[in-house]
């Protein structure tokens, strides 16, 4: 009898340890709304915990009544021993007041800080109210990211100056998608023919991971971004190189793989600004090599693992729109030479 509770103790332990990692791998991290860097996110962060307290508290209340009750479940003037009706009296009052007067004063409050306090800081910008506009367009299964009134034109790293308040408006070419940086402010879904905005401000310099938050199709998880907040010189002069062309090729096996991009399928659907390449399916190349990672954060931007996307790609990522192109080894090598060599 007793080894057997001491061996459903044990397993009922083993469980736990084994359930309390997958619980905590959502906490920490750079995708963390309860991690904010920035106004917005510290206000829904703090009705979070408020919320939460507040639940907590309610909880605690509800079972010290119960236990209070089984404590006291022997006495007379009690439900089950009706005899003093003064007990019966205080119990009524104790349903009024806790049962029906403090939920409603709860949820009234909870209303009026997220309706009228929250919500003035999470809300759609004003027209014109941001230093800088971002187009962010969802496509399955990556982030486009296009900087108005300039030619840069980027994918899955969208690069942010820090302490200055961006307008982002979220588009989709495809289906419905949504864009969500915990760390910067909620989420907004990205709708086929509309326009949603937000506005990001991010109050630290920092790299911040953001994610699709509405289910996309097969890759929908591997969907996600970086958020990369530089300081504002920093992120002028990254603007302003990655408004620029690409630089020709300098080296022979980069000129060939450049002829090989020009010549083959790729420059149907991607683009390289200062080429004839300028297919709009894929992402725009034109500065590839200074991405940190590629499809949507699914591999990290070295040689070998994007010559393994270009010739496997549906291995990697299987139902993205990339075909597994045809190239001999020295072709294969000659493109991802070029496509390093486009800082
Ligand atoms: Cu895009 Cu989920």
């Amino acid at each position: 009898m007793c080894t057997s509770r001491g061996t459903k103790r044990r397993r009922g332990l083993a469980a736990a340890a084994l359930l309390l990692p997958l619980l905590l791998a959502g906490c920490g991290g750079a995708q963390n709304s309860l991690n904010p860097h920035s106004h917005a996110s510290t206000d829904i962060a703090n009705l979070f915990w408020w919320m939460t307290g507040v639940a907590f508290g309610g909880l605690a209340l509800v079972s010290g009544i119960m236990v209070a009750a089984w404590f006291r479940r022997g006495r007379s003037g009690t439900a089950a021993h009706p005899g003093e009706e003064g007990g019966e009296h205080l119990g009524n009052k104790v349903v009024i007041a806790l049962g029906i007067v403090v939920p409603i004063a709860v949820v009234c409050a909870l209303f009026v800080v997220g309706d009228t306090l929250i919500i003035g800081s999470t809300q759609a910008p004003a027209a014109s109210n941001g230093r800088l506009t971002v187009h962010a367009v969802g496509h399955q299964w990556w982030w486009e990211f296009r900087y108005e009134g300039t030619s840069a034109d980027t994918a899955d790293e969208l690069h942010l100056p820090v302490g200055t308040r961006v307008n982002l408006v979220a588009t989709t070419a495809d289906v419905i998608h949504s864009f969500w940086v915990p760390a910067l402010n909620r989420k907004i879904d990205a709708i086929p023919s509309q326009r949603n905005e937000i506005s990001l401000y991010a109050n630290q310099v920092g790299v911040f991971r953001g994610q699709c938050a509405e289910f996309c199709g097969l890759q929908h998880a591997h969907m996600g971004m970086l958020v990369i907040v530089q300081p504002k010189a920093a992120f002028r002069a990254w603007l302003r190189h990655e408004a620029a062309d690409a630089r020709p090729p300098t080296a022979p096996d980069e000129q060939a793989g450049q002829k090989v991009f020009l010549d083959g399928p790729c420059s149907s659907c991607h683009t390289i600004r200062g080429t004839s390449a300028s297919g709009f399916v894929g992402p725009d190349l034109t500065h590839l090599a200074d991405r940190t990672r590629l499809a949507g954060l699914v591999i990290r931007n070295r040689r070998s693992d994007l010559g393994r996307w270009i010739r496997d790609s549906q291995h990697i990522k299987p139902g993205n729109d990339m075909p597994d192109i045809a190239l001999t080894g020295t072709q294969l090598r000659d493109v991802v030479a070029y496509l390093e060599s486009l800082r």
